[in-house]
């Protein structure tokens, strides 16, 4: 068993299969608190310093949630502008000071190892929402963990597996720490499909590659490419020199119903860790997938919300005390677990 108590959580090199099913049993025990089935205090008096130089949704809002869920208090900075590193604070100092008002601190930002230079200077455990085009380890956690799902309502787990990844795989930090992490299971197989100038950089491809994994690199979908999982990835416009240069590759990889059926199989998982972008000219994930019950990104964000509170729970050391704090839940609740028929 890894031991996470006080320890940062930063890239994804830092976990092997053992710590990850730790993680993924934590995270199942979540399941009734984020239902709303139960509550807990466990964290009562708890503070998570939630810093985001960078926009969020999702990652912010789980965090918060996950937080929230477990009984301890949120304290929140969203965006640059109103942080003193606008006045040339470093990461350093933000951290010596922000650590010391927070028992856990979950930050974004835009650079690349930004969240690592943070965690330095920090007093308490740092997790990292999204550094730069680097990693994203809690999304990859959460979308390993709904892969393990999906895969087990269809019948079969992680090894043997073909994923497709599709879009900008060179920015999206989230197919580069998911495929580190699938790197760890047995006979991968990656279909990496992306305009060339986007491809998967050659670091990720490494890894996937010494772990013995397969992979097919390809700037199009071709034929029944009998994956089990369908990735989808938004154009990374962020990560751009100019939006000029971003809007050459919006809109060359769309998904839809009529696409879908014709590249895949009637099983194959759709997952996209949003946001999608949905304006017209991109329009990556089409809304007549809405419906198909093989479209699990809702399913992923609801996920985060587990995977999340299993982290917070590791990381102070509380993950065996949870039910110790149990108290009633008073108000009508219609939260209950999405199922794959159900988004
Ligand atoms: N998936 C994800 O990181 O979403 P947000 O940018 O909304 O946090």
């Amino acid at each position: 068993m890894s031991n996470f108590r006080g320890k940062h959580i930063l890239s994804v090199n830092q976990f092997d299969l053992d710590s990850i099913r730790q993680i993924f049993s934590v995270a199942d025990q979540m399941a009734p608190y984020a239902h709303r089935k139960k509550r807990t205090k466990v964290l009562d008096g708890a503070i998570l310093g939630n810093l985001f130089f960078e926009a969020s949704t999702r990652t912010r809002v789980s965090f918060g949630t996950a937080f929230n869920l477990l009984g301890g208090e949120v304290r929140e900075t969203a965006g640059m502008a109103t942080s003193a590193l606008s006045k040339g604070e470093s990461l350093y100092d933000t951290a010596r000071v922000l650590s010391s008002y927070s028992d856990v601190v979950a930050m974004r930002h835009p650079d690349s190892g930004s969240v690592a230079e943070f965690a330095e200077g920090s007093r308490v455990p740092v997790i990292n929402g999204g550094d730069g085009a680097n990693e994203h380890p809690t999304q990859a956690l959460l979308d390993l963990y709904t892969i393990a799902k999906e895969l087990k309502f269809h019948g079969h787990g992680i090894d043997g597996m073909h994923i497709a990844m599709i879009g900008d795989l060179k920015h999206g930090r989230t197919v580069h720490s998911l495929s580190k992490l699938l790197s760890l299971y047995r006979d991968i197989r990656f279909t990496l499909i992306s305009p060339k100038e986007l491809a998967m950089p050659d670091s990720v491809l490494d890894v996937i590659q010494n772990a013995g994994h397969r992979f097919k690199v390809t700037d199009q979908l071709e034929g029944n490419m009998d994956a089990d999982i369908c990735y989808q990835t938004r154009i990374q416009e962020e990560r751009f020199e100019s939006q000029q240069e971003a809007n050459l590759y919006r809109g060359k990889f769309r998904l839809n119903q009529d696409i879908y059926t014709k590249h895949f199989q009637s099983k194959t998982v759709i997952m996209h860790p949003l946001p999608r972008d949905s304006r017209a000219d991109a329009n990556e994930l089409d809304n007549d997938l809405n419906l198909n019950p093989n479209l699990a990104i809702f399913r992923q964000a609801d996920n985060g919300v587990l995977v999340r509170m299993a982290l917070f729970a590791l990381t102070l050391g509380v993950e065996n005390i949870i039910s110790n704090y149990d108290c009633d839940v008073q108000w009508f609740s219609t939260k209950s677990e999405a199922t794959n028929n159900e988004n």
